[in-house]
């Protein structure tokens, strides 16, 4: 196993614990519902997931249909931080950033646009 895929599995291994962790993340995970709105805005995306869904479409062809990328050029988005992935997507828009061969797919996204990508990309298991 090349040591890139062991650090992988150790991080899905630490992401799907056991029983014991099972419960305790659902617990967190509840816990932390109640504060995700305000949250999520004072990390300063709102992006609406479902509408992002929609939008990030033409991304799987390289970013893969759940986020996780089978292409060691083309890095995986699912359960990115979304302040990261927003402005990350903002770059590559203003050209900033350069990947050419992406540059066509996000230069024409709203702010909104990418937001809802984002927030999208964030919900995502990096552990499918
Ligand atoms: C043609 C293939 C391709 C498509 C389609 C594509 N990307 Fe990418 N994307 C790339 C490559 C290659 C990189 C890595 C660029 C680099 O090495 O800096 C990248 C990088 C990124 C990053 C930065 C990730 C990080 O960890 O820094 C984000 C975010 C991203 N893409 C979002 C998107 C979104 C959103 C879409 C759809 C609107 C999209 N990409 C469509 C090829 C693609």
């Amino acid at each position: 196993m090349k040591k890139s895929e062991a650090g992988k599995e150790t991080l899905c291994r630490r992401l799907n614990p056991g029983l014991s962790g099972r419960i305790a993340v659902t617990v967190l995970a509840v816990a932390s519902v109640a504060f995700l709105p305000a949250v999520t805005v004072a990390q300063g995306v709102a992006g609406d997931a479902a509408a992002g869904k929609a939008k990030a479409a033409v991304c799987a062809a390289c970013h893969g249909p759940a986020g996780v990328s089978v292409n060691p050029a083309w890095p995986s988005l699912a359960g990115q931080q979304p302040v990261y992935l927003a402005k990350q997507i903002r770059l590559f828009r203003d050209g900033v950033r350069v990947e050419p061969t992406m540059q066509p797919f996000v230069q024409n996204l709203s702010d909104e646009d990418i937001d809802d990508i984002a927030a999208y990309y964030a919900e995502l298991s990096p552990c499918p």
